[in-house]
Parts: C-alpha cells; sequence; structure tokens
C-alpha cells in the first residue's frame, strides 16, 4: 500500500500563525503537525509516502523528513501549485500509486485511541475482500463543517455530503482515506465543485453507487483532533500534553513508531534519539530503544 500526505493550503484561518510557516508544521505541543499523520500511515504499516505541499513549503517538508531512510521508510514529494481540492491528490501522486491500493491522510487531522493500529490492518484487510474504500467516521458537535455520511447497519455508506447544511447525521468523515487500486481514475474522472475544489466526497460517492464504500466508527474515547483554529490548536496540543506528561509516553514519536513497526532497529532508534537537542525528545527516543 502507498501512502499520500496531503499538506497543501494556504492556512489562512490560521493568521498570522501561517504567514511563513505552513499550518502542517505547526507545534502540536513538542513535534510537528506533520508527525502525527506521519504516525498514522506508519501504524497502518505504509512505507513508502508522498508528501504534496505547496511550491513555497515543500523545500521544509524535505528539511524536516528527508528520504525517511532514518526512520525505514521511503519519502518522496510533490507539489500542488494551487489548492484545487483533496481529491486532486491521487492525480498528483498517480505515478506514486502505480497499481498499488493507497491511503491518504491530510497533514493537519491528528488520530489517538486505543487498538488504532489493529484497525487500521482489518480496514486494509477489507480492502483485499472487496470494499473499494474505507472512510473512518467520529461523532461531532458540528457536521456541518465537514463531510458527513451514513452508514448501514453492515457499515457501508449509505450518503455522503460535503458541508451540507442540514446533516443527516453526526458522523464527520475524517481525513484518513483507504482506497483500491481504482482511485486514481476515479479522481480524474470528477469534476470541480461550485467552490472550484475537486472534492474527496466527490470521489467516495462514487464508491458509495459501487456499493463498495465502508464507513468505520472511530467510537467513544477515541480522538480525533482539530486543529483549524488558534483555539483547536491549542486544545490539540494541550490534549497531548496531559496524556503524555501523565503516562510517560509520547504520542506520534516516529523513530518510536519506526521501531515498534519493526521499520528500524534498535541501535538505530538510539541514534535518532542522538541527533535531537537536549529537549527531552532525544532522551525519550533514547530510552525507547534502551528498554525494547
Ligand atoms: C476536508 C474534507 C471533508 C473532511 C475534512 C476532514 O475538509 O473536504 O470532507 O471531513 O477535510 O478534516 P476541509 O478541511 O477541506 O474543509
Amino acid at each position: 500500500m502507498k501512502g499520500i500526505i496531503l499538506a497543501g493550503g494556504s492556512g489562512t484561518r490560521l493568521d498570522p500563525l501561517t504567514r511563513v510557516v505552513s499550518k502542517q508544521l505547526l507545534p502540536v505541543y513538542d513535534k510537528p503537525m506533520i508527525y502525527y499523520p506521519l504516525s498514522t500511515l506508519m501504524l497502518a504499516g505504509v512505507r513508502e509516502i508522498l508528501v504534496i505541499s505547496t511550491p513555497t513549503d515543500l523545500p521544509d517538508f524535505r528539511r524536516l523528513l528527508g528520504t525517511g531512510a532514518e526512520l525505514g521508510l521511503e519519502i518522496t514529494y510533490a507539489e500542488q501549485p494551487s489548492p484545487d481540492g483533496l481529491a486532486q491528490a491521487f492525480v498528483i501522486g498517480a505515478d506514486h500509486i502505480g497499481d498499488s491500493a493507497s491511503a491518504l491522510v491530510l497533514g493537519d487531522n491528528i488520530f489517538h485511541g486505543p487498538g488504532f493500529s489493529g484497525m487500521l490492518h482489518r480496514s486494509i484487510e477489507g480492502l483485499n475482500s472487496g470494499d473499494g474504500c474505507v472512510l473512518f467516521g467520529y461523532p461531532v458537535r458540528d457536521p456541518q463543517r465537514y463531510g458527513v455520511g451514513e452508514a448501514d447497519p453492515q457499515g457501508r455508506l449509505i450518503s455522503i455530503e460535503e458541508k451540507p447544511a442540514a446533516p443527516r447525521s453526526d458522523r464527520a468523515i475524517t481525513g484518513l482515506y483507504l482506497y483500491d487500486q481504482q482511485v486514481v481514475d476515479i479522481a480524474r474522472s470528477v469534476h470541480p465543485s461550485a467552490r472550484g475544489e475537486l472534492e474527496i466526497t466527490d470521489v467516495n460517492r462514487v464508491y458509495m453507487q459501487q456499493g463498495s464504500a465502508r464507513l468505520v466508527d472511530l467510537g467513544r474515547g477515541f480522538a480525533w483532533l482539530d486543529t483549524g483554529t488558534h483555539e483547536s490548536l491549542l486544545e490539540a496540543a494541550d490534549y497531548v500534553r496531559v496524556l503524555e506528561n501523565r503516562q510517560g509516553v509520547r504520542i506520534a514519536c516516529v523513530e518510536e513508531v519506526a521501531l515498534r513497526m519493526g521499520f528500524i532497529d534498535a541501535d538505530a532508534c538510539h541514534k535518532l534519539g542522538e541527533r535531537y537537542g537536549a529537549s527531552g525528545y532525544d532522551a525519550y527516543v533514547m530510552e525507547v530503544a534502551a528498554t525494547f
């Protein structure tokens, strides 16, 4: 399975924070935002990852993540010259995806919860046994801000709408999408919406009409955090800070994820810890390596 992290957009809702820094590089407590969606893909077992961002911001992502080799990954980069919609990721990423299944995660989406890795693996299994796409739904108070879906009792998606004024359910469709091999062709076939974007919701609707779209519920106790406003960005940082300080573990520590997923060994992990300054993150990475 190939992965894509879409980290484009102008982030104007976070101005002036995003005047000179990409939204997806802003701090969420102790690490850059993109570490969180990167961890999500790694937990799904995805190692070949394309990062898509604006021509201005792409060099910063490259500086942060490099080739990915140190984490046992292959990270490549592509430009999205203008924010023409999430589905454009599959047009830009067509060569990267080839004939594979793929996972798209939005660079500003933070997922955290028990059993997440197992849920991802079961969902990927689903792609091998008839599901065309797997979406993840999360109950929110303000569904009109998101894509909104409804499923039948078997988990088949039966309705999907983008930012509906009168939502048919409280299930927001989160920014993590798993697709079979058809997605590039489907993305190429959709037309720009009224707001001029290639909507991921239109791609998902094609799968729904095929009867092959699954909606998995991220239930109570799971965190899908918003980072779209000053307030929600600070709340996300607080969530991470509280859990990390209470439990003494770090969320979305990509070096730890690489080690636990078997992408790198303990020696390599230790070396990655050494390269950081004395921020505490360095000691954590080395400790994880020493006790693995
Ligand atoms: C996008 C999608 C929407 C999805 C959301 C998740 O919205 O269009 O369907 O629910 O991401 O973060 P946007 O962030 O572009 O408003």
